[in-house]
């Protein structure tokens, strides 16, 4: 037995003509009518062989193997991550069977529209282009259909990036066959793993499908697992930072009162600033589960800010006292004079004032050092317990979180 509509292909194959094929992007275009010299006048012998081939009273499956054979540009800052995808989609239609008796061909190639295919639309995809407009299905004698789909989709991806630079997401890119009911039809789904470009970075550590239960609409899902391996935003990123942290704190180790420590340390306030705030522009932010490192680079900024003010302000109280001393014929020494029964003008006690007071804003410094010190260490510590041990979940999205009402559920 042969489905009629077979024959017009036969007798082109014999022919060795090809019909025009009917360009189109989407996979569903409306069913074409034949040319009536092939033979078929009734257009509803040709709607039927474009309906979803009948399996009693189960679903109809479709294999589906999935090969990924590219992951690039991975765009934290807009969440999204591009992919090439080639699908290899097979199932069996007996109405194609032919007698091979009759017809020794043992395969044919069909133009996608001449038959059933399913209908497929990615969830998450923000465009797809399919590689080829109007892919041809091949079928052997016995009915079994393959198709093979090329596809690059930029598709969005919520990543985690609370541990960036060393994240990993899982994306999944959602298959919906629209047009057809889970009554009619079953996925069953495979991934292989088919990327050869290792130069990324973001790469791809794991691949796994799975087909969600109890949907209204035929799905499958491709999951990747992708996990950041860039060194160079460690070595841009934390080397420079310590660096500075460290140089901050020798800055410590200069004397109050050489007037290039003030200068040393505001210059490194400043790289900082310039570093700190091409670094936020470089990480994207989110409602949940900002990336640790932002919280560190902002202490790091308050630890510089706060080491900084604390030279300028002793610095600076010293200079004045060392002014005041030099106009010691002055009687009025502010606040600061230690010695209240100060009769006349005395150089000698003067330069003793200075002196305590001078001894007493080393022994600030040198107890804020030490402060410093430990406090940088401490942050340290508390980072790093952070980056080991910290988890976050994302909130879970909207549709997701209501369970009456939200999204409707496909
Ligand atoms: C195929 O064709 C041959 C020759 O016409 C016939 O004998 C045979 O029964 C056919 N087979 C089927 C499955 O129809
Ligand atoms: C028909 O359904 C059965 C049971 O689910 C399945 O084993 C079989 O492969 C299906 N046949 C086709 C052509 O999909
Ligand atoms: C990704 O998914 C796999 C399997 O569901 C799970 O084991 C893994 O923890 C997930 N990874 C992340 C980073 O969410």
């Amino acid at each position: 037995m042969m489905a009629p509509w077979l024959l017009p292909y036969l007798a082109l194959l014999r022919l060795g003509t090809t019909r025009p094929l009917v360009q189109g992007h989407g996979f569903r275009a409306p069913a074409v009518a034949w040319p009536s010299s092939f033979g078929l006048n009734s257009p509803l012998e040709v709607q039927e062989t474009i309906q979803i081939p009948n399996n009693g009273s189960a679903a109809l499956l479709v294999d589906v193997q999935v090969f990924v054979t590219n992951v690039f540009n991975v765009d934290i800052l807009r969440y999204t991550v591009s992919s090439m995808l080639l699908l290899r989609l097979s199932w069996l239609d007996t109405r194609l069977a032919w007698n091979a008796s009759v017809h020794p061909r043992r395969v044919l190639t069909l133009p996608w529209d001449s038959l059933w295919t399913p209908g497929l639309t990615i969830q998450e995809a923000l465009w797809v282009d399919w590689q080829n407009p109007s892919p041809q299905a091949q079928v052997d004698q016995d009915g079994h259909v393959e198709l093979y789909l090329a596809l690059t989709t930029e598709t969005n991806c919520d990543f985690e990036l609370l541990h960036f630079p060393r994240d990993q997401s899982n994306c999944t890119l959602s298959f919906y066959a629209l047009s057809n009911t889970a009554t009619e039809l079953e996925f069953q789904a495979h991934v292989v793993n088919r990327i050869v470009s290792v130069k990324r970075e973001y790469v791809v550590r794991d691949l796994q499908t799975q087909v969600p239960p109890q949907q209204l609409v035929p799905c499958f899902q491709v999951t990747l697992l992708l996990q950041n391996t860039a060194l160079k935003t460690i070595i841009a990123l934390l080397v420079p930072g310590e660096a500075l942290l460290l140089a901050d704190l020798c800055g410590g180790l200069l004397p109050l009162q050489a007037t290039e420590r003030t200068a040393y340390k505001v210059t490194l306030l400043l790289g900082y600033l310039v570093f700190h705030s091409s670094l936020v522009q470089a990480l994207p932010s989110s409602s949940s589960c900002n990336p640790l490192l932002i919280y560190y680079f902002t202490i790091l900024l308050l630890l510089l800010f706060v080491s900084t003010m604390e030279t300028v302000l002793l610095a600076g109280l010293l200079a004045r006292d060392h002014l005041r001393a030099e106009r010691s014929p002055s009687p009025a020494r502010g606040g600061q004079q230690h010695d209240p029964d100060n009769g006349g003008p005395n150089p000698e006690e003067a330069t003793r004032a200075t002196g305590t007071w001078r001894s007493w804003a080393e022994a600030a410094d040198h107890a804020f050092f030490l402060l410093y010190v430990a406090g940088v260490v401490c942050s340290q510590f508390i980072f790093i317990g952070l980056w080991m041990w910290a988890t976050c979940k994302s909130d879970p999205a909207p549709g997701k979180a209501a369970p009456h009402g939200g999204q409707p559920r496909l």
